[in-house]
């Protein structure tokens, strides 16, 4: 069995949480967020997006996000950036680590991004060479991998062939995004098995949404061919501006409390992660969907 004995997390929660959030959060609470996430040990805290405000509102403030943070020895903040304009920001905001974003589907990559799979390749090219040229580390995500809001059916080849190019870009790690949560653990593990064939395994992340309850099921199936990185949300926050009825991604809390109870380390204190849920949801004016953090607090 491939099944890692540690397991890395990703909580996407204050930019993949909160960009699809219709209320404007504060950037004072988002840096609250942040900071509260690394203290709970969580390893990479993505911070933000530098992307065009007229596209995402809620992700404006990154700048002035990452300027009040306290950044914690170890941990890391990724920002996405989804062109040239976007890497300048972030270089001057201090980041070390970006992520750009493609997608597997031409239709939602037309929605997102505002051009081709092809013309997103290109514009990204350049980017990362330019990041990994000044020290960054670049990490490549793909959207609609196991399915498109737009397409329906997405053929695993586009997702084997952008992970390919992205791979090629000398993206560190390629995060394999089921935007609208249709995966079932069959189809995610041949997924990342098809996948594995261009990109190595350890090199592979999961992104999944929760919209059918699956992700934790797909992350377990995918865990056990051995992808040791995991995208997660604290609080299940969010979806994606550009995928209409997306939920949001699988919870950080739940993902923790099944791989401690499972003896996987992530070196992440669940107590204070879901206070770090807690504490945004309480700005939100909404609760958790972590069903952890929800059986926690009822007990607490
Ligand atoms: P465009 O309109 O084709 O771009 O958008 P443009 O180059 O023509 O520029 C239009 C305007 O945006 C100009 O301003 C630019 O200056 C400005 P104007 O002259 O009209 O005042 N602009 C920018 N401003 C700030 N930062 C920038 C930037 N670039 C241009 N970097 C563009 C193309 C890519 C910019 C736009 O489509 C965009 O920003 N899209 C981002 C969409 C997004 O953030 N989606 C959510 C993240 S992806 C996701 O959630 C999926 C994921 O979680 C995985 C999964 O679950 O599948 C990662
Ligand atoms: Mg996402």
């Amino acid at each position: 069995m491939a099944r890692p004995n540690r397991v890395e997390i990703v909580d996407v929660g204050p930019r993949d949480g909160l960009q699809a959030e219709p209320g404007m959060v504060t950037t004072a609470d988002k840096i609250a967020l942040i900071d509260r996430l690394s203290a709970a040990g969580v390893p990479a805290v993505e911070a933000g997006a530098f992307v065009s405000p007229k596209w995402v509102p809620q992700m404006v403030d990154t700048a002035e996000v990452l300027a009040g943070i306290v950044r914690r020895p170890g941990t890391r903040y990724p920002v996405l950036v989804p062109n040239s304009r976007g890497l300048e920001d972030a270089r001057a905001s201090g980041v070390d680590e970006v992520a750009i974003f493609g997608a597997a589907s031409e239709t939602f990559s037309h929605k997102n991004i505002n051009c081709s799979i092809d013309e997103s390749l290109e514009r990204f090219r350049p980017v990362a060479a330019e990041a990994l040229a000044v020290g960054m580390r670049v990490r490549g995500y793909i959207s609609c991998v196991l399915g498109c809001p737009y397409e329906g059916e997405v053929p695993r080849e586009n997702v084997v062939r952008v992970a390919g190019e992205l791979d090629d870009m000398g993206c560190y790690e390629v995060s394999l995004g089921d935007t609208i949560g249709v995966g079932t653990p069959t189809r995610a593990l041949a997924l990342v098995e098809a996948v594995a064939a261009v990109v190595p395994i350890d090199q592979l992340a999961l992104h999944f949404h929760d919209t059918y309850g699956q992700a934790l099921a797909n992350v377990l199936a995918c865990m056990d061919a051995g992808v040791a990185t995991v995208d997660a949300a604290v609080a299940g926050l969010g979806g994606c501006p550009y995928a209409p009825g997306a939920s949001g991604n699988v919870a950080t809390e739940d993902v923790v409390y099944m791989l401690d109870g499972m003896g996987i380390e992530t070196e992440i204190n669940l107590h204070a992660l879901v206070e770090a849920g807690q504490f945004i949801c309480s700005k939100l004016g909404r609760t958790p969907t972590s069903r952890a953090a929800q059986a926690m607090s009822a007990l607490a």
